[in-house]
Formats: structure tokens, C-alpha cells, sequence
């Protein structure tokens, strides 16, 4: 199974590298980059570990090393400021992403898993689709899946609870609109908004401090990357091993929520196929609204894009 990873050379691409390598599932990382010699440099990095995290290829190199590729992982892109939204970057953003679109145009082949990362990956997800005419099942943005990692591990941390134990949903934009689904919410089975001293006010703060984590690690050390390699990395996995898994991710529903066409995150079946079905599970009237008020501000914003 490869991988390749345009963005490798970047923090965002270079830590997804470090993760796949790390679960020594995949057998051949490709990192291509615009600055190839950092690429370069990531690749030989990650290449001296070999030996130690598993017998995998790491190598960098151009689009034509895509040609062969199973999963292509786009995580290009400018990152924002931490006070400007990730729907801030779309002009920035689209014209970068649609040279990549283009020179993927000639090598990409028909059973390929297009998994989209760069921002505003919502829009950016929907634009892979259009723009080169895929079939919409084999193109899956990382949506609200980093969102519901923080969303989980901070609610471990503030309840002193194992974090893996945690169930708890992110959905809709990867954005500022982004819905907490408290609805669902677990610990080992036991519904989060039942338990002693989480009342709403923790919550919300949960929330709050989830839905500020990409800006603040901006603010702290430039932006994300081991998390989003991690979630980006469960994805691939699924993909890669033809291991069925729900997970919330961006994809262009058709019909959910009387949303159509629009890519948002819902909880997603993938597996070696690419998007298998969505959920449209029974939620909170304010979790479904807040879901479509932000379908239709991305969906606004697509029709805006130059
Ligand atoms: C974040 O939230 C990169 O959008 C990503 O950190």
C-alpha cells in the first residue's frame, strides 16, 4: 500500500509521514513537496529510522511518483493566523490547490483515494470532486476528525478519565461553526451530560478551548501536526487495510439533514472502497440546525470561489 503525501515537506505532512511510519501499515511513503529539498531532507530523516519503525520505502519525489499511488494525502497550503478563520484562507488556498488538482490531473488513476487536509478543507474537499470530475466516494477531507481527537482527549483531561474511553463527536465545518454533539456523549458507555460536575458551563468551556486549539498551537508553536498526523493516520489505515471505521469526516452528502452536495463531516463508514455510507444518526434539534447553518455558509462560500 503507498501513500503519497503532497505537503510532506511541511509540518502537517512530515508528522502524518512520522505517523504512518511509526504504525508500519503502509509499505511505501512518498513526500512531495514545492520546497523539494526539504521534502528531500524529511524523506532522508525519516528514512534513517528504517530501520527501527519498519521495513517501509520513504522517499521524496515528484508528481510523477504519484502515479502508482493508492492513497493521495493533500496537506499543502498557507497556514492562517491565529486570529484569521480557516475559511480566511480561500483565495490564498483554492488557487495553490487547484495547480495541485491540475498536476495530479495526469497521473491520477481511477481506484486512487484522494484524503484532503489542507484548509478550508471542507471547501477544498467539494473543489477535488468538481474539479476533476471524481467520484465523490473516493475523495475524503479530514473535516471534523482532528476536532473530535482535541474534542475527546480535553475531555479526558478535564475529567481525569482515559481518553480513549471518551466518545464524543465534532461534525459539520472544520471551521468556526463546528458542533459539539453532546447528544451522544460517552464515557465507557455512560452518558457524559449525566455525570457529577459537567454541567453546561464545563462543557461549553470544553468546547470553546476545542474549537480554539487549531489557532492556539498556531500561537504556541506555528500550527498542528503530531494530532492531525495521528488522525490523519487512522484514516489512511482504515483505507489501507480494508478495515471498516466510522469516523467524522468531510464528504459531499446528498440528502442528510436535507444537505446535498455540500462537504461537511458526519460520522463516515470508509474503507478500501473510500466512503462506504453516512450516518444521519438522531441528534439534538440545535446540533442538526447548527450542522445546516454551516453547510450553507460553506456552501455561500464555494459560490463565491474565483
Ligand atoms: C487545525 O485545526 C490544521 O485545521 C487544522 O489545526
Amino acid at each position: 500500500m503507498k501513500v503519497s503525501i503532497i505537503g510532506g515537506g511541511g509540518r502537517v505532512g512530515s508528522n502524518t509521514a512520522f505517523a504512518l511510519q511509526c504504525a508500519a501499515i503502509v509499505s511505501e511513503i512518498h513526500l512531495l513537496d514545492a520546497n523539494d529539498q526539504v521534502a528531500q531532507g524529511e524523506a532522508l530523516d525519516l528514512m534513517h529510522g528504517s530501520s527501527v519503525a519498519g521495513n517501509q520505502q520513504i522517499y521524496a519525489g515528484g508528481y510523477d511518483r504519484c502515479a502508482d499511488s493508492d492513497i493521495i494525502v493533500i496537506t499543502a497550503g498557507l497556514r492562517r493566523k491565529p486570529e484569521e478563520s480557516r475559511l480566511d484562507l480561500i483565495n490564498r488556498n483554492v488557487t495553490l490547490f487547484r495547480q495541485i488538482l491540475d498536476s495530479l490531473k495526469a497521473t491520477i488513476k481511477g481506484d486512487v483515494t484522494l484524503f484532503v487536509v489542507s484548509n478550508p478543507v471542507d471547501i477544498l474537499t467539494r473543489l477535488a470532486i468538481d474539479h476533476l470530475n471524481l467520484d465523490p466516494n473516493k475523495v475524503i477531507g479530514l473535516g471534523t476528525q482532528l476536532d473530535t481527537a482535541r474534542f475527546r482527549s480535553l475531555i479526558a483531561q478535564e475529567t481525569a478519565l482515559p481518553p480513549s474511553q471518551i466518545k464524543a463527536l465534532i461534525l459539520g465545518e472544520h471551521g468556526d461553526s463546528m458542533v459539539p454533539i453532546w447528544s451522544s456523549a460517552t464515557a465507557a458507555g455512560l452518558p457524559l451530560i449525566k455525570m457529577p460536575n459537567f454541567g453546561s458551563p464545563v462543557q461549553q468551556r470544553i468546547f470553546d478551548r476545542t474549537k480554539t486549539s487549531g489557532a492556539e498551537a498556531i500561537k504556541l508553536k506555528g500550527g498542528a501536526g503530531w494530532a492531525v498526523g495521528l488522525t490523519i493516520a487512522e484514516a489512511v489505515h482504515a483505507i489501507a487495510l480494508n478495515q471498516p471505521k466510522i469516523l467524522p469526516l468531510s464528504t459531499r452528502l446528498s440528502g442528510e439533514y436535507d444537505i446535498k452536495g455540500i462537504c461537511t463531516s458526519l460520522p463516515t463508514l470508509i474503507d478500501r472502497r473510500g466512503v462506504v455510507k453516512r450516518f444521519e444518526i438522531d441528534l439534538w434539534p440545535r446540533e442538526i440546525t447548527g450542522i445546516q447553518g454551516g453547510a450553507k455558509s460553506l456552501d455561500t462560500t464555494y459560490a463565491q470561489l474565483k
